[in-house]
């Protein structure tokens, strides 16, 4: 490629300082060093810990940044030492790296790998960005960028995916689809037959609606101040919907009222402490499966968590 090995000069959305709109500007993106890939950005989509982080939760030294870890592309060039990726490659970047061989990578029941976060600092790779702009070095949230038009990342944080994939649909496989289906079927383990409630109707939560449905679930209640969301949230499998607004009583007991006692799975796809403290109160009550996939605080994980 004749790009390869030179400085890409391209426009990223520059986040500058926290709290305040991005800037679209012209960046330049260094080659990939050793075990490092660089992608064309073709796709990107914007995930609720983007907001999160830019309005809310990052730390002053993570700025100047680009945000962006849900997205798909293609591989512009490779750094020395890379064998599985070539030029061409249609990936999708992760922002949690798979070595492949820590306990972590090898256990099937968790995908923490150690590598990922030793090196985390304020969601940054601090001393691995290949960006700069106006002679300053921005950061790479979660060492991948994707709101840029070529970013550079690991060799152990992306994944070689079907040619044949649309790029601009496949994009959210970075995070929300993921995220929101194996929550459903791989954390909670939604049963045949079950009742579910899903909080929250953002790409997380519709892809939790999904999950629920592929598992074989009869009642998908979807839960959302957002009434507009629930037309897709049908399209997706959802069979009951209900917008807390509409209601003088709490939402835990409008459900119990729906559900003769209680929905067998809930999962929280808002990321509002308070929607989970008051789901929480109700599900200690009845002792069941409580999946919390949001990030409150900071704590950036999903998380079964069973009461009993
Ligand atoms: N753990 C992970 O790995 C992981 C991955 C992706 C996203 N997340 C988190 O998941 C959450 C959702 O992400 P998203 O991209 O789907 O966000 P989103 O903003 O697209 O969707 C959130 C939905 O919640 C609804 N909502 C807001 N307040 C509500 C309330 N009180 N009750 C019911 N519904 C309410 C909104 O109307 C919206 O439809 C965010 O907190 C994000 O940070 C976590
Ligand atoms: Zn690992
Ligand atoms: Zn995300």
């Amino acid at each position: 490629m004749g790009t390869a090995g030179k400085i890409i000069k391209c426009k990223a959305a520059v986040a500058w300082e926290p709290n305040k709109p991005l800037v679209i500007e012209e960046i330049e993106v260094a080659p990939p060093q050793a075990n490092e890939i660089r992608i064309k950005i073709v796709a990107t989509a914007v995930c609720g810990t983007d907001l999160y982080y830019l309005l809310k939760n990052m730390h002053k030294d993570s700025f100047p940044m680009v945000l962006g870890h849900e997205a798909a592309g293609v591989v512009e060039s490779v750094g020395p030492g890379v064998t599985e990726y070539q030029p061409g490659d249609k990936v999708i970047p992760l922002f949690i790296r798979q070595c492949r061989e820590c306990r972590f990578c090898k256990n099937p029941k968790t995908n923490q790998c150690e590598k990922a976060w030793g090196s985390v600092k304020d969601m940054t790779f601090q001393e691995k960005s290949r960006f700069t702009c106006k002679g300053k070095k921005l950061l790479q949230f979660t060492g991948t960028s994707t709101f840029a038009e070529y970013t550079v990342v690991s060799e152990l944080a992306v994944a070689k995916i079907d040619p044949a994939a649309p790029l601009d649909k496949v994009c959210l496989l970075g995070c929300g689809v993921c995220t929101g289906y194996g929550a459903a079927v791989n954390t909670a383990k939604v049963e045949p037959g079950s009742t579910c409630a899903v909080f929250g109707l953002g790409a997380v939560g519709l892809a939790a609606v999904m999950g629920c449905k592929a598992a074989g679930a009869k009642r998908i209640i979807a839960v959302d101040i957002n009434p507009d969301k629930f037309e897709k949230a049908k399209v997706f499998g959802a069979t009951e919907f209900v917008n807390p607004k509409d209601h003088k009583e709490p939402i835990s007991q409008v459900l119990s009222e729906m559900t003769g006692g209680g929905v067998d799975f809930s999962l929280e796809c808002v990321g509002n402490v308070a929607v989970m403290v008051r789901r929480t109160r109700f599900f200690v009550t009845l002792r069941i499966e409580d999946c919390i996939i949001t990030i409150p605080h900071a704590v950036f994980s999903v998380m079964l968590w069973s009461p009993v």
